[in-house]
């Protein structure tokens, strides 16, 4: 199994982002989810410009390349909404749940990281991921928000229980 480690030193003003996940939309492979492990939702929505009829068929190492990101998380899947507004979380929770949820072991974190223009998502990463601040210890919760070249950059983090109910960061 090929694996993406991104380092993500993007949310830089106080703490840092570190995510290592599977190229693979099923990232441990389960078939069936274990309700003694703990998950977290864990894909990318690339925002409101693709849709139905315009769907991005790349992978997220595919789509960071073409828009020449830098310092940006994407966590695959990719997600594309028929008509182009964020994902029906609770839908995919129940209609797709082997591909969109990740296995979060004991040191990791559910988090969110979304970017916001105006108030309005413009695309967000749910991930398995380690956040801590910088030169400092490990965030477990609570939400971080930083201007970047116009967006507001926003950090969610949690800690999901064990069991098969709908995780944390679906809840931000
Ligand atoms: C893991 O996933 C791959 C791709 O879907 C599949 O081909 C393989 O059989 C799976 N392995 C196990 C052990 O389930
Ligand atoms: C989200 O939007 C920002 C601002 O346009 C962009 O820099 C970033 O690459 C995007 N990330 C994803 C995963 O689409
Ligand atoms: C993307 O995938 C869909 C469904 O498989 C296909 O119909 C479409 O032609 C593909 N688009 C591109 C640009 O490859």
């Amino acid at each position: 199994m090929k694996l993406l480690a991104i380092f993500c030193a993007c949310f830089t003003y106080f703490i840092s982002v570190i995510s290592q996940t599977t190229i693979t939309p099923n990232t441990n492979n389960d078939t069936v989810l274990n309700p003694d492990a703990s998950y977290c939702f864990e894909f990318t929505w690339i925002g409101p410009g693709y849709d139905e009829n315009y769907m991005y068929n790349g992978t997220c190492t595919d789509y960071l390349d073409e828009t020449r990101a830098k310092h940006v998380p994407c966590s695959p899947p990719i997600v594309v909404s028929d008509d182009g507004t964020f994902p029906d979380i609770d839908w995919m929770f129940a209609n797709k749940r082997n591909s969109v949820l990740c296995r979060r072991t004991a040191n990791q974190v559910c988090a969110t990281y979304t970017y916001k223009y105006d108030g309005v998502v413009n695309n967000a990463t749910y991930m398995c991921t380690k956040v801590q601040e910088i030169g400092g210890s490990a965030i477990t919760s609570g939400c971080y928000t930083q201007t970047v070249a116009g967006y507001e950059v926003e950090v969610c983090v949690c800690k999901s229980n064990p069991g098969l109910w709908k995780p944390c960061n679906g809840n931000f």
